[in-house]
């Protein structure tokens, strides 16, 4: 691959911003290079008022076989604290549009946690998902042992962190890692599809629905409820929510402003 490919392709499909992961030849392997045009990719797609939903994708066989292993073999502790590399993954908590990731084939270590990142997860048939970190003497570092084990508890957590344990994507439906399985050959239109609906809904309330569904798992259900109560009183300070009620009331099909 020339030095002038972009291991990230951006491409928009009608309101929705896709970015795929192009470097399949190292099996999408997360180099520092392609993390920033990652990050920097959702940030352009963030600020586009064209756009509504973001669909992170690979290719079929790979979406992201984990961290670069050449990268980091030789790394010192202080070399990976000073890279800042693992803090690059925190600029996707910092986009407010809704991030789907559309995986087909592997999405392994620091590429299952990218995917765990996003706010939904449409697999094709033939992903598998797995923390294979202990293989190399280390442990997952950008928040797999976190968001996967409040998804999936506890015990298989530990299965898959400790030994190794890898799912299919029916079993990553069955324990609520994935919202949907679909034929390989359909996982992206699926997902874009999906995005795209969401993308023609009412842009502040997706944006506040998104912030409020996350303080979830930040939160006492007390502290949660009162914060999605202000957000609630909030989106009666917009445009859309007047719409939104009286094309209900009247009918008629609402024309979202963003306002
Ligand atoms: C660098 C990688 C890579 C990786 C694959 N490759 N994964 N290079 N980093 N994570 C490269 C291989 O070296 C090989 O290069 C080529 O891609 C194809 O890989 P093969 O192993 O020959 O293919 P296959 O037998 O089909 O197996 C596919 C695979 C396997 C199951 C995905 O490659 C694999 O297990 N990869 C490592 C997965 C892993 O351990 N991930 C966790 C990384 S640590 P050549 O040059 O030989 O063709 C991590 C920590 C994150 O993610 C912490 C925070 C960021």
């Amino acid at each position: 691959m020339s030095e002038n490919t972009p291991l990230v392709l951006r491409e928009r499909h009608g309101r929705v911003g896709l970015l795929r992961l192009n470097n399949p030849k190292a099996y999408n392997a997360l180099s520092p290079a392609l993390l920033r045009e990652l990050m920097d990719g959702l940030a352009a797609w963030d600020a586009d008022e064209a756009v509504g939903a973001i669909v992170i994708t690979g290719t079929e066989r790979v979406f992201a076989a984990g961290a670069d292993i050449k990268a980091m073999s030789q790394a010192s502790a202080v070399d990976m604290l000073l890279s800042g590399y693992v803090d690059l993954f925190d600029r996707l908590r910092q986009v407010h549009k809704p991030v789907i990731a559309a995986v087909a084939g592997w999405a392994l270590g620091g590429g299952f946690e990218l995917a765990m990142a996003c706010d939904i997860i449409v697999a094709a048939e033939n992903a598998r998902f797995g923390q294979p970190e202990i293989n190399l003497g280390v442990i997952p570092g950008a928040g797999g042992t976190q968001r996967l084990t409040r998804t999936v508890g506890k015990y298989l957590a530990m299965e898959m962190v400790l030994n190794d344990r890898r799912l299919t994507a029916e079993e990553a439906a069955r324990f609520g890692l994935v919202n949907r399985v679909v034929p390989t050959e359909q996982y992206l239109d699926e997902a874009l599809k999906l995005a795209q609906a969401i993308a023609e809904r009412a842009p502040v309330a997706v944006r506040l629905g998104k912030e409020a569904v996350n303080y979830a798992l930040e939160s006492t259900l007390s502290a949660g409820l009162a914060y999605e109560r202000r957000l609630f009183y909030l989106l009666f300070a917009t445009e859309d929510q007047r719409e939104g009620m009286d094309a209900f009331l009247n009918k008629r099909s609402p024309a979202w402003k963003g306002r």
